[in-house]
């Protein structure tokens, strides 16, 4: 009777615990959540789960281009992760981000082209915020799989944080590619670490700025990428 009594408790304890806490006696990872992404005006993302995934050198083991996409959606942590880890702010004292930029300038910006739209994303607030309703993913790229990719960034450099330093243009363009293949990196090791697929392109289809409504004289194409599973 008082095992009974024992396992009854303890099934009760069991039952009644936090859904995704994970066992932190055992070392145990949480469950892992999967939040379907509202396509609203803005989405806001989650805070980045910093205990999940492959350690860095499992990921570095597994990072690798895809040019295959399953059309899923990804959940809203992977979003949230997958943003975070291309230009999220990993230090609100002095809002510098998870990758490095050249004089601490930070020329680019990040536009994810979805199914359903094409949107900005917000560092600051950890959001992303809709410029265009619609699917646009074809001008992200040349390549017949960025219409399946359920997710392609592209990074857009503003080349007037440059101004009044004396930087020859076409260095400025170096500059903005150089800063974008490390956003790019790390969502290529993020992707790698979280079961996603990813891919780092410099293809784009000549109508992007247009399409953003974005003047030449000042932003210029710097990567793009496609992600998914
Ligand atoms: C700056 C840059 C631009 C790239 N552009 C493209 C591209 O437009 N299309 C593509 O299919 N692959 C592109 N790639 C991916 C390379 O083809 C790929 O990294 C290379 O073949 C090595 O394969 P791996 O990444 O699987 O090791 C690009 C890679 C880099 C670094």
């Amino acid at each position: 009777m008082k095992e009974l009594l024992a396992l009854a408790v303890a099934a009760l304890f069991v039952s009644c615990g936090p859904r995704s806490a994970g066992n932190a006696a055992s070392g145990t990872a949480p469950e892992e959540v999967r939040t379907p992404v509202e396509m609203a005006e803005t989405i806001a993302l989650v805070k980045p789960e910093l205990k999940g995934g492959l350690t860095i050198n499992e990921a570095l083991q597994n990072r690798r281009s895809w040019r295959e996409y399953a059309p899923e959606a990804l959940s809203l942590e992977e979003l949230s992760g997958v943003l975070w880890a291309a230009a999220g702010i990993n230090r609100p004292e002095n809002d510098h981000l998870t990758a490095p930029s050249a004089l601490g300038l930070y020329p680019l910006r990040v536009y994810a082209f979805f199914a359903e739209g094409i949107y900005l994303y917000d560092a600051k607030a950890h959001r992303l915020v809709r410029v265009k309703k619609g699917d646009f993913r074809k001008v992200s790229g040349a390549q017949p799989f960025v219409e399946t990719a359920p997710l392609n960034l592209v990074y857009v450099g503003d080349r007037s944080v440059y101004e009044g330093r004396n930087i020859p243009e076409e260095h400025q363009y170096y500059l903005c590619g150089q800063d974008a293949a490390g956003y790019a990196e790390n969502v290529n090791l993020y992707t790698a670490g979280h079961g996603l697929r990813s891919i780092t392109r410099g293809s784009v289809s000549p109508e992007l700025l247009s399409v953003l409504e974005l003047d030449p004289a000042r932003y210029c194409f710097a990567l793009a990428q496609s992600v998914g599973r």
